[in-house]
């Protein structure tokens, strides 16, 4: 870190890990990420906001001495989930004296995950606060935000949100702050599309809740600190309350070119009437920017070849991660070949109930694509922009 100090007394001892390249054995990080630390000295007692992943114990326990902390009174865990949990044993073992603050439903996972001892543990509630002198914590519950148990952690006097993985992103640098916004707009986007994404609803009422928290930073606990947060407040408000736009996603396999065939046929149509397309070739994409893609769509289809008598498992194993990321689409279709039959139009339909979808008629073709497909992929062009214009997706 180039600096270390977010105000007069408030220290980042986080860990930047650059080499991470994948999260949950599932999420891709190209950028690396970071799992952020803060100590907040008062003029009484002093807190730690959050640990940092197990991997990167040293690094925590570095920064504590950097910062010149002896004696830890107050340990807050914002969230559970290991990758910020995971050092509280070592904490609580370094400072004896140190009490542990979270939520009630936090402690349960705590106890289950970590094994500390009950004893060790403050629960507080919604809105509570902690003294520390000439500084006050106030703690703000935030349920399903990603977990259940979490909390956000408002520092009265500085104006700062510590919101561990709400507005955060997986962005290793050393600049403390903000300072490439489109990079950070990127990162931010991928995270939020990646972990927060199902549970946009919740995030719509946290922020309404928010608007009464005066705020001149968020420290997130991953990525760079926003020392101008409106930026990602905005940012977080068109993810969670815009209308979706007038795009679709395309993700698609092809084994011998006829499901690509058809995909090109129905981007070149899309195109003339005016629809913008993401398209994906699934056997190279990247997941996460799939799962961007989606943040701002109505419409997905599936393009999709037919094996062993159902969905190529490629694609099968897309519609599963976008039925789990519940992302605001409004419309659904699939398109693509087959052999000697199969089902894979309603195996696919059947992996989505979690997308309130109206399912657009599917173009599915036996063998190469012929001149009636191509006529009904132009008619479902012709739908899909309908649909479009009808809903003032723009
Ligand atoms: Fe960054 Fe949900 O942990």
């Amino acid at each position: 870190m180039s600096k270390v100090t977010l105000a007069e007394g408030v220290f980042y001892v986080g860990a930047v890990d650059w080499d991470r390249r994948l999260f949950d054995s599932l999420i891709p990080l190209p950028d690396g990420t970071s799992y952020n630390s803060y100590l907040v000295k008062g003029s009484e007692k002093t807190a730690l906001i959050d640990t940092v992943d197990p991997t990167m114990t040293d690094v925590l326990m570095s920064h504590l001495n950097q910062v010149g902390v002896k004696k830890i009174d107050y340990v807050i865990a914002n969230h559970a989930e290991q990758d910020h949990s995971g050092n509280l044993p070592n904490i609580l073992e370094r400072y004896p004296e140190a009490k542990l603050v979270c939520t009630p439903r936090c402690k349960d996972f705590l106890v289950d995950l970590l094994m500390i001892p009950e004893g060790k543990f403050i629960t507080v509630n919604d809105k509570e606060t902690i003294s520390l002198g000439n500084r006050t914590l106030e703690f703000i519950h935030a349920p399903w935000v990603h977990w259940p148990e979490t909390m956000l952690t408002y520092l009265r006097e500085d104006k700062i949100l510590f919101p561990c993985d709400l507005f955060g992103s997986h962005l290793a640098t050393n600049e403390l702050f903000v300072t490439d916004e489109g990079r950070v707009y990127e990162a931010a986007k991928r995270y939020f599309a990646e972990i927060m994404m199902p549970f946009w609803s919740n995030i719509q009422k946290h922020l309404e809740r928010l608007k009464s928290y005066p705020i001149d930073i968020i420290a997130p606990s991953h990525g760079p600190v926003h020392n101008k947060p409106e930026f990602i407040l905005k940012a977080y408000r068109s993810w969670v309350f815009d209308e979706p736009k007038n795009i679709v996603v395309l993700p698609y396999i092809s084994m011998h070119g006829s499901t690509q065939k058809m995909v090109r046929h129905l981007v070149e149509a899309l195109t003339e009437r005016g629809v913008t397309v993401k398209q994906f070739d699934l056997t190279a994409t990247d997941l996460g920017k799939l799962a961007m893609a989606l943040v701002d769509a109505p419409t997905v289809v599936l393009g999709v070849p037919t094996v062993l008598a159902g969905p190529h498992p490629n694609v099968a194993h897309a519609v599963f991660l976008a039925n789990a990321l519940r992302p605001k689409l409004r419309f659904a279709s699939i398109i693509g070949s087959y052999g000697w039959g199969g089902k894979t139009v309603e195996m696919l339909s059947t992996m989505m109930p979690n997308l309130k979808v109206e399912v657009l008629p599917p173009v599915l073709c036996k063998g190469f694509p012929k001149e009636a497909d191509f006529k009904a992929l132009d008619d479902l062009a012709n739908t899909i922009a309908q649909k479009h214009k009808e809903n003032k997706f723009t």
